[in-house]
């Protein structure tokens, strides 16, 4: 078995009494891309925290590359970009990086490649006040870069990115998985993690709703498919009354039906034959799939 690159159980943290994260548990195995997803106050970056071994944890175990979160063992494989990572305005991009490298006992020398890998070659000697927020980004990103990490934890790591920017990232994410490198990373934006990333984890309200890959929460999800069936003309009438549910939406007629009933209901509408002009069926979206897990917690 392949020894995971985080481990965590039953993982809990108060503040003051109120719960932030209520026995959460979840592995990220080396080369994994993890998503972490969660409404605002879920405890995405409280968790981030506890691995980083920034703030303490009330109960669970915490096993970050084999060791505790914030030993020197743990820090010298880790990688963090916070959420709102700042920097000092009066250093160059350039100058910023070095510092960091000379932190974690690296060249400072390698502060350019570092900065062209995240495409800051040319702002490099420009001081970071000057930089745009998804430059400043691009800033967190190289820092995140340093010293080869096995883990990376990446808070909101594409938020002020432009979507060219963002493909960028998951390109340099996926070289690092590739690598070997474990990736938990917390978004908002559904779309682009479930089009790069290779297991979702959604937290609600502190607790751990839903793990696995996309298909795995699709099918325990069990969200009704959309039909949308396009009439050849005069027939609209006609198919309404062989579809019962379906209701019409323009020119078109639109049904919902469960997963298990999707191919009786399609060979109803095949057996219609030349009266329709079309069919398209829609799978539940992420965001029907985020919401349905969500919600279903607490109440
Ligand atoms: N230092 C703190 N003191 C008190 N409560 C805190 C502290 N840090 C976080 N919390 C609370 O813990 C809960 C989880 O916060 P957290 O920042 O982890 O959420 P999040 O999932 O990262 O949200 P967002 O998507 O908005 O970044 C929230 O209710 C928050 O108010
Ligand atoms: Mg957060």
């Amino acid at each position: 078995m392949m020894t995971s690159t985080l481990k965590i159980s039953s993982l809990t943290k108060t503040f003051a009494g109120v719960p932030a994260l209520d026995a959460v548990s979840l592995t990220v195995q080396p080369g994994q891309r993890a998503a972490l997803l969660g409404h605002n106050g879920a405890g995405k970056s409280t968790l981030m925290k506890i691995v980083l071994g920034l703030i303490p944890f009330d109960s669970g175990t915490v096993d970050v590359c084999g060791a505790a979160p914030g030993s020197a063992a743990a820090r010298a494989q880790v990688a963090y970009l916070p959420e709102n990572a700042a920097f000092h305005p009066a250093l160059t991009g350039q100058e910023q990086i070095a510092h960091y490298l000379s932190l974690r006992g690296e060249s400072p020398k390698q502060a350019l490649r570092l900065l062209e890998r995240v495409g800051l070659h040319e702002a490099a000697r420009r001081r970071i006040g000057t930089y745009s927020k998804g430059m400043r980004q691009r800033v967190g990103l190289a820092q995140a870069l340093i010293g080869k990490p096995r883990l990376l934890v990446l808070d909101e790591p594409t938020s002020g990115l432009d979507p060219v920017s963002r493909r960028d990232f998951y390109a340099l994410l996926d070289g690092l998985a590739a690598e070997g490198a474990a990736i938990l990373l917390s978004s908002h934006a559904l779309t682009e993690v479930e089009a790069r990333t290779d297991r979702i984890l959604i937290l609600s309200r502190g607790r751990m709703v839903a793990t696995g890959t996309l298909g795995d929460l699709r099918r325990t999800a069990d969200l009704p498919v959309t039909m949308h069936v396009t009439p050849v003309n005069g027939y609209a009438s006609e198919i309404e009354r062989a579809l019962p549910g379906a209701i019409r939406v323009g020119a078109d007629l639109r049904l919902t039906c469960g997963q298990d009933e999707k191919l009786a209901v399609l060979g109803r509408i095949t057996g219609l034959g030349a009266k329709v002009a079309d069919i398209e069926v829609t799978p539940p979206s992420l965001e029907d799939i985020y919401s349905h897990f969500s919600q279903r917690d607490g109440q």
